[in-house]
C-alpha cells in the first residue's frame, strides 16, 4: 500500500490574497491581517525539500507548536488563534522580521563545524577553548541569522543587525531577552520530560507595533533535542548522542552522497526509511507530550483540511 501523506495544498479560501509555499509550509493570507499556515509533511534537508513526505510529521510540527505557543503567552504574545485542524495553525499575520533567533546551549552542529576548524568566535560570542562536540556551553548564546530570501541563511552578530538597520539597539535587546526567557521555557519543559533542549531557532514579528511571535516553535524541525538521562555517559565516553532531531536524515543522505551541493542528485527514499522517519518524529511528540499521537485520517484530507479551516475563518 501506497504511504498517506500530505504534500501540499492549493486551496482558495474566501477573501484570500497571498498564497506562499515555504519549504515545509503552504501559508495562505487571508485579507491583509489573517494567516493560515498548512503544516504539510514535507521535509528539507540541507535547504532542499525531499522527495518524500513523511506521514505525520505536520501534524506534530503542529501539535508540538502549538503546545509550546500556548504554554508562552505570558513571556510574549504570538500569532497563534486557533488550530482548526491537525495540520493547521490560523492566526494573525505579521510583518516578518528577516533574523532567525538561533538559540545555543551546546556546540553542536553549524557551531561545532565553526569551533572544529578553529574559530572562536560565533556572531559576536567568545567560545571557550577545550570543547568537544556537543558539549554545554557556559550559557545559552544567540547565535542569528539572516533570513535569506533564497539561497542559505547567513551568521550575523548583535551589532551587524544594528549597523546594517535591520533592527534598533531597543528592539532588538527586547527581542533577545524575549528569545532567552523562551528557551529557558523549553529547556525546563524539556528537562521535565527527559529531554535536552539543545538549540532552537525563533521567528519574530511585528503587528501593530508589537513584538510577536511567529512561526513554529520547539519543534523538531527548529529544535534539537538529545535524550536526557544517557547525555553524561555518552559524553564522557566520547560517543554520539542520542537525538531526536533531523540529523539523522542528512546522516542518511550524507552516506548517500547528497548535502544539498550543486549538481547532487537527492538519493531515491525507500518507503522503509520515510516509514522510520515518521516513527522519530511521532517518537519526539510521545517523549514531549507524556501521550502517543492520536494519529489523523487521512482519507479526503483535503476535503476535511478545506472545511475546518473554512468553518473557523467564518468565525473570526
Ligand atoms: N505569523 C506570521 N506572520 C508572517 N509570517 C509568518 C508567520 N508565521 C510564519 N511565517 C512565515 O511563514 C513561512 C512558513 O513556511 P516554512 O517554514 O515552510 O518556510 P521556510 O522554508 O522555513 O521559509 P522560507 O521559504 O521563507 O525560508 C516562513 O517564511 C515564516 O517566516
Ligand atoms: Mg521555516
Amino acid at each position: 500500500m501506497e504511504l498517506q501523506a500530505l504534500t501540499s495544498t492549493n486551496f482558495y479560501f474566501k477573501n484570500q490574497t497571498a498564497f506562499y509555499r515555504g519549504k515545509v509550509r503552504d501559508v495562505y493570507t487571508i485579507n491583509q491581517d489573517v494567516l493560515v499556515i498548512v503544516a504539510c509533511d514535507r521535509i528539507s534537508a540541507f535547504d532542499h525539500v525531499l522527495p518524500r513526505s513523511i506521514p505525520f510529521k505536520g501534524q506534530v510540527l503542529n501539535a508540538v507548536a502549538s503546545l509550546f505557543l500556548d504554554q508562552t503567552q505570558n513571556i510574549m504574545p504570538n500569532w497563534k488563534v486557533s488550530t482548526p485542524d491537525a495540520h493547521v495553525t490560523i492566526g494573525k499575520r505579521c510583518d516578518a522580521i528577516p533574523i532567525e533567533f538561533v538559540i545555543r546551549n551546546y556546540l553542536t552542529g553549524h557551531a561545532w563545524r565553526v569551533y572544529k576548524e578553529g574559530g572562536r568566535l560565533l556572531c559576536g560570542n567568545k567560545l571557550p577553548e577545550g570543547l568537544k562536540e556537543n558539549d554545554k556551553l557556559p550559557t545559552p548564546i544567540i547565535t542569528p541569522a539572516t533570513k535569506a530570501v533564497s539561497g542559505h541563511d547567513e551568521d550575523i552578530s548583535y551589532s551587524e543587525i544594528i549597523s546594517q538597520n535591520i533592527l534598533s539597539k531597543s528592539r532588538l535587546d527586547e527581542l533577545c531577552d524575549n528569545a532567552l526567557a523562551l528557551f529557558e521555557l523549553g529547556t525546563k519543559y524539556a528537562a521535565s520530560k527527559n529531554l535536552i533542549l539543545v538549540d532552537t531557532k525563533y521567528e519574530f514579528g511585528l503587528f501593530n507595533n508589537q513584538a510577536t511571535l511567529i512561526d513554529e516553535i520547539h519543534t523538531p524541525d527548529s529544535s534539537r533535542f538529545f535524550y536526557g538521562d544517557t547525555y553524561e555517559k555518552l559524553q564522557n565516553e566520547g560517543k554520539q548522542q542520542r537525538q531526536l532531531s533531523k540529523e539523522f536524515v542528512r546522516e542518511w543522505l550524507m552516506e548517500n552522497g547528497f548535502q544539498g551541493l550543486d549538481g547532487q542528485l537527492v538519493p531515491d527514499m525507500p518507503d522503509e526509511f520515510v516509514m522510520s522517519i515518521s516513527d522519530r518524529y511521532q517518537e519526539l511528540f510521545n517523549a514531549m507530550t507524556g501521550n502517543s499521537l492520536v494519529k489523523r485520517d487521512y482519507d479526503n484530507i483535503l476535503d476535511t483540511i478545506e472545511n475546518n479551516v473554512n468553518n473557523a475563518l467564518n468565525i473570526i
